[in-house]
């Protein structure tokens, strides 16, 4: 090639080489165009974001199927200004709470609100996909809009003027039985209460008084045609169920609300009072436990005693005695007129849970209403955690040693057929049980707070004393009763009702240990009445 041709040749190549960019760089700009609408159609960059927020403000409406084949709602209301967003949810259609640090992220919008409950809503065609974590469990349902009338709470139902409801004659004693609700919760159903059953009956506690079986929320349908409670289909038999029940030498008890909804979100009692009570007579129904939830929606605190009057009044109607549970968390000062509506016990405060740190909590504050209990009427610190595994056989000692002070219902809360042997043995522990069921009624007072030792001292009705030492610190504590100081003098003779065993006769001081957590629970007795005996 001479130097013509070369440069002819360079000449070629290089338009070659340009055209071959030129291809290249269009490829590519098209190729990032498509990448770019693709990023688009996903990812909206952080303004255009603002610009496609929807206006989620009105009332929404989120179902969740439940496993037992009800349908559960929980509202939304909700109001947007810009990227301002401000509302109510109403759990379950149980209780209204505000909406907290709502905010957006990857297009989804996120709040929470001051129980562990939070909320995700994810667009999905016309509504969102919505997941809700109740910090121990998730659920998913879809939100669609509805009328904002239908979020909002139905009116409070016309209250009867205030009467005093007769008393039925049931619960002389506290109760005594299993409540399904601290161990098994919305998972109770007809096996599981029959196992129970048959649990209570084996191990010997039903021979012992443990004659309740408890179905608390969650066992509820929906409504037929007539307006009456359908049991959900894990209670296929409610009838066949009580009539097993009352074959074994036991009685069954159940759970409704005087609100449209329960605590759980079931169906309640809600302007069906009188209906239920004559459904709950026809089953053979023999406790009701009456929940508050969401009747705090319509009601004011001060309506609370009418409220709770008109069930004392539907069940004295529904031609069977019915122990009457009132379970509205001490509001209005229930033990000064829960015996006037017809109850036999009342909670006095919110929810026990299966730890010390709650479990004391409710326990050793429960001085201030012990002079309202009686033989028919009772407090109700709640049922117990006994055996569900969250302390120390040691501090359930305490537990159960503390509530039959009280005087308290004893509603075992576990699961009857796995129980250890020392379960066992502190719900059976008959000398304790005795304490409890003394038939003067009378509940323990302390007499003595110094750091952290509590003694708490309750009459019986021979004369005789039941006294807890506690140790509700963390380390074991050792000192010495002074007899006078609990009222006790002369002779007497001290029995230790965990060691079943005499500890001798005392006159005036008494040297105790007690371990972090623990308790020395006795029986002191007058020497002369103890050798009468
Ligand atoms: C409330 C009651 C509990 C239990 C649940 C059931 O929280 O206080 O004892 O009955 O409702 O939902």
């Amino acid at each position: 090639m001479n130097c013509v041709d070369v440069k002819l040749f360079m000449k070629r190549v290089g338009k070659i080489l340009n055209l071959v960019a030129i291809i290249a760089l269009w490829g590519l700009t098209a190729a990032f165009k498509l990448v770019d609408e693709d990023r688009n159609a996903t990812q909206p960059t952080k303004s255009e974001a603002k610009q496609t927020i929807p206006d989620l403000t009105g009332a929404w409406r989120v179902d969740i199927q439940q496993s037992d084949g009800v349908v559960i709602p929980t509202y939304f209301i909700l109001r947007q200004s810009g990227n301002i967003i401000d509302g109510t949810v109403s759990i379950k259609a149980t209780v209204d709470l505000p909406i907290r640090n709502p905010r957006w992220e990857d297009g989804d919008f996120l709040f929470g609100t001051d129980w562990n409950i939070s909320y995700r809503l994810h667009p999905k065609d016309e509504g969102y996909t919505v997941t809700i974590n109740y910090g121990n469990g998730l659920e998913k349902g879809q939100a669609f809009r509805i009328p904002e009338v239908e979020a909002v709470s139905p009116k409070a139902l016309p209250i009867p003027g205030l009467v005093n409801v007769p008393s039925n004659g049931a619960a002389k004693t506290p109760p005594m039985g299993w409540s399904s609700w601290n161990h098994f919760g919305n998972r109770v159903d007809d096996a599981i209460v029959r196992k129970a059953v048959d649990a209570l009956v084996g191990s010997g506690l039903a021979r012992l008084g443990y004659v309740y079986i408890n179905i608390d929320d969650c066992w509820q349908g929906n409504r037929d045609a007539e307006g009456n409670i359908v049991p959900n289909k894990k209670f296929p038999d409610m009838k066949g169920l009580a009539d097993y029940i009352h074959s074994k030498g036991l009685k069954l008890g159940i759970y409704s609300s005087p609100g449209p909804r329960t605590c759980g979100g079931y169906e309640g009692s809600y302007g069906h009072e009188e209906q239920d009570a004559k459904t709950y007579a026809a089953w053979g129904i023999d406790y009701l436990k009456y929940d508050w939830c969401s009747a705090q929606r319509m009601y004011s605190n001060s309506q609370v005693r009418a409220v709770y009057q008109k069930m004392g009044e539907a069940l004295a109607k529904a031609g069977r005695p019915i122990v009457y549970s009132l379970c509205e968390y001490g509001i209005d000062g229930v033990w000064k007129w829960g015996q006037k509506v017809g109850g036999n016990l009342w909670r006095t405060g919110y929810d026990i849970n299966d730890s010390w740190k709650r479990m004391a909590e409710i326990g050793f504050n429960q001085d201030q209403y012990s002079s309202y209990v009686g033989p028919g009427h009772w407090n109700d610190p709640d049922m117990l955690e006994v055996g569900n595994g969250g302390m120390t056989d040691t501090e359930y000692r305490t537990h159960f040693s503390l509530w039959c002070l009280l005087a308290a219902p004893l509603l075992a809360g576990n699961d009857l057929n796995t129980m250890s042997p020392e379960t066992l043995r502190i719900l059976g522990n008959q000398e304790a049980l005795a304490i409890d069921q003394d038939p003067l009624g009378k509940a323990a007072a302390p007499v003595i707070k110094v750091g952290d030792i509590q003694i708490w001292v309750r009459d019986l009705h021979d004369g005789s004393k039941a006294v807890g030492i506690f140790n509700l610190g963390d380390v074991l504590r050792k000192g010495t009763l002074n007899l006078p100081d609990i009222k006790v003098n002369g002779k007497q003779k001290i029995r230790d009702l965990w060691l079943h065993r005499d500890l001798g006769k005392f006159t005036s001081k008494f040297d105790y240990e007690v371990p972090s957590h623990g308790v020395v629970f006795m029986k002191i007795t007058k020497s002369y009445l103890a050798k009468k005996r």
